[in-house]
């Protein structure tokens, strides 16, 4: 089994950028507990960063066909991102779409998500634990224990 993680535009800058939102740990520290959980679970991940929408459209496409499901953290893109909905839509995987901050307590624009219509589920608000849920919420779902 295998599950793609994809981050958006500016979690690269995870671990600098306003903490106080987004937490004290940098993207590759929670890429390797996202690692460890995923041996647990016995399932492979494969991992993107980019702050383009178009190389996460073609990382979709590409790696889609070999994968079982996606959970991406789109930052900006969650709000208008309408060219990586249709690509995350197409590859017809289960999608959880997971914010660190909660989006529904800050401004108006972030309120809306043009992503969580064709997700499964949204995290939102738990920080990097919300990673975290959703591997092990998306690896049950695979494996058929939930939502049937
Ligand atoms: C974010 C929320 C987005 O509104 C913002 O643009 C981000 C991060 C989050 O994880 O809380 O870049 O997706």
């Amino acid at each position: 089994m295998k599950i793609l993680i994809v981050h958006g535009p500016n979690l690269n800058l995870l671990g600098k950028r306003n903490k106080q939102l987004y937490g004290e740990k940098t993207l590759d520290e929670i890429n390797s507990m996202l690692q460890s959980h995923a041996v647990e679970l016995g399932t492979d991940l494969g991992f993107l960063q980019s702050n383009s929408e178009g190389e996460i459209v073609d990382f979709v496409q590409r790696e889609s066909p070999n994968a079982e499901g996606i959970i991406i953290n789109p930052g900006a893109l969650t709000h208008y991102g309408l060219s990586l909905r249709d690509a995350l839509l197409d590859s017809n995987l289960p999608v959880i779409e997971v914010h660190l901050s909660n989006i529904y307590a800050r401004e108006e624009f972030r309120q809306t998500s043009v992503i969580a219509p064709i997700a499964k589920a949204q995290v939102s608000g738990l920080g990097w634990r919300g990673y975290i849920a959703a591997l092990q919420a998306m690896v049950t779902e695979l494996r058929g224990t939930v939502w049937q």
